[in-house]
């Protein structure tokens, strides 16, 4: 790690002649961003698996699956099959429930049970699974590759449209015998527009529930995410090339290190930084947050969300010229997703706030209008003003404003 630490320290530095080498970027303050010293406890936690560290110690019972994609992944899935109470059986209708990138299905446990998503559905009687996508932390297993190793690295989100998400929605399908109720957060909402725009696995799913919804990305106000995406798709993809991005390691402290001493960037704390000016968290979860993530991803995800921000629309991964792009395409352009093919009778629920700086207002509405088409009594759309990106799966109201709100749309449509 440290000399590719070096290399992009060395790019930085020819880059930004303004960086300063003192500008602190793994802040301590007031529970403060992704500090290395917390990677002890996350792997500590690794080691329980979600059930034991995040689940059981609630009382509530937990079961841990492995479940393989036809690339050869072996991804971890947790199973909260009824609610405090008891009263499980096979009538329960399935959930599953999609995290974003750079974090693992940990964020929909880290508030008390009471306020916490995934309890909160398996007390009101619903059979809950938790995903966690390639290359986090309980997902880091393949039948021949090596994490350690560059091939592990070798995928985007086309990737987990392609093999993740249907190998965890055929799993859940096969378990249960029922089609699915599916929450997505940030990319888990990426993965399954893009997923339902091909008109795959619909048959699986019963209804969706979209929480700060990314699929245009052109509008992110966040400073410290539009200079990062303008590094992905720069010159940084060659020095990188295919490799693990740890939030947690060297290379990426330096290159934060150098993106923060950008003019108009400020990363005193880094999480508001990223995900905007959130209304409602609690320090002490936050704190469990920032011992439990960021999670690995592919530096090569993070170079495909970064052309999202760039192109201003959603199509596969750019091979960067036409050469490239015929020989995985057969078309010298990534051919485009287009989300006017979701069915129009899926039913959807869609949440975003306006205070997140990822999910953009301008962005979903964009998303909106690609959805122009769709059932009118099919789309349910809610509007938070003072929410931000990590409001939605953390914050303190968010039972009452969001959750309650999503129980009842499953319910009204478990008939489907
Ligand atoms: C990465 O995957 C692409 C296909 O998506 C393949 O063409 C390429 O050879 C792979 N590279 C490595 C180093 O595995
Ligand atoms: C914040 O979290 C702590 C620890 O889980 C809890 O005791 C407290 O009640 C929470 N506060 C609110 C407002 O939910």
């Amino acid at each position: 790690m440290g000399s590719l630490s070096l290399v992009i320290w060395s790019f930085f530095a020819l880059l930004c002649p303004i960086l300063n080498s003192s500008n602190e970027v793994v802040a301590s303050s007031r529970g403060g961003p992704f500090r290395l010293a917390e990677t002890e406890v996350a792997i500590g936690a690794a080691q329980a698996g979600i059930c034991a560290s995040a689940v059981t110690i609630h009382g509530y019972r937990c079961q841990e699956f492995n479940v393989r994609t036809d690339d050869g992944y072996i991804l971890s899935a947790q199973r909260i099959p009824e609610g405090l109470a008891g009263g499980g059986g096979s009538s329960r209708p399935p959930v599953l429930l999609q995290h974003g990138v750079l974090v693992d299905g940990m964020t929909w446990l880290l508030n008390s049970p009471q306020q916490s998503l995934a309890m909160i559905l398996a007390d009101r009687g619903f059979d809950v699974w938790i995903a966690n996508i390639r290359g986090t932390r309980y997902s880091r297993r393949h039948v021949t590759l090596d994490p350690s190793k560059p091939e592990f690295w070798n995928w985007t989100w086309d990737d987990l449209v392609m093999h993740d998400l249907p190998a965890l929605l055929d799993f859940v399908f096969q378990q249960t015998g029922q089609k699915i109720h599916y929450v997505g957060h940030s990319m888990g909402t990426l993965m399954a527009l893009a997923t339902f725009s091909e008109r795959k696995q619909i048959d699986k799913v019963k209804s969706a529930a979209l929480l700060s919804p990314i699929a245009f990305l052109s509008h992110m106000t966040t400073a410290l995410g539009v200079v990062a995406a303008k590094a992905f798709v720069g010159e940084i993809t060659t020095l990188f090339g295919l490799s693990e991005f740890n939030p947690k390691g060297d290379a990426v402290a330096s290159l934060l290190k150098a993106l923060c001493a950008q003019p108009g960037v400020d990363c005193y704390d880094l999480l508001t930084a990223l995900t905007g000016k959130n209304c409602c968290l609690n320090a002490s979860t936050v704190e469990l947050f920032l011992k439990n993530e960021p999670q690995s991803t592919s530096t090569k995800n993070l170079v495909h969300l970064a052309q999202t921000v760039r192109d201003g629309k959603l199509t596969k991964y750019d091979y960067g010229n036409a050469y490239f792009n015929v020989a995985h395409y057969g078309e010298s352009k990534p051919p485009s997703y287009n989300l006017a093919n979701i069915p129009n009778d899926l039913p959807i629920f869609l949440s975003y706030g306006g205070q997140d700086a990822l999910s953009d207002v301008k962005d979903v509405e964009t998303l909106l209008d690609s959805l122009k088409f769709h059932d009118v009594e099919k789309l349910h759309v809610q509007y938070i003003k003072d929410y931000a990106h990590a409001d939605f799966i953390m914050g303190v109201t968010a039972k009452d404003v969001v959750y309650n709100q999503i129980v009842e749309f499953f319910r009204s449509n478990q008939l489907n």
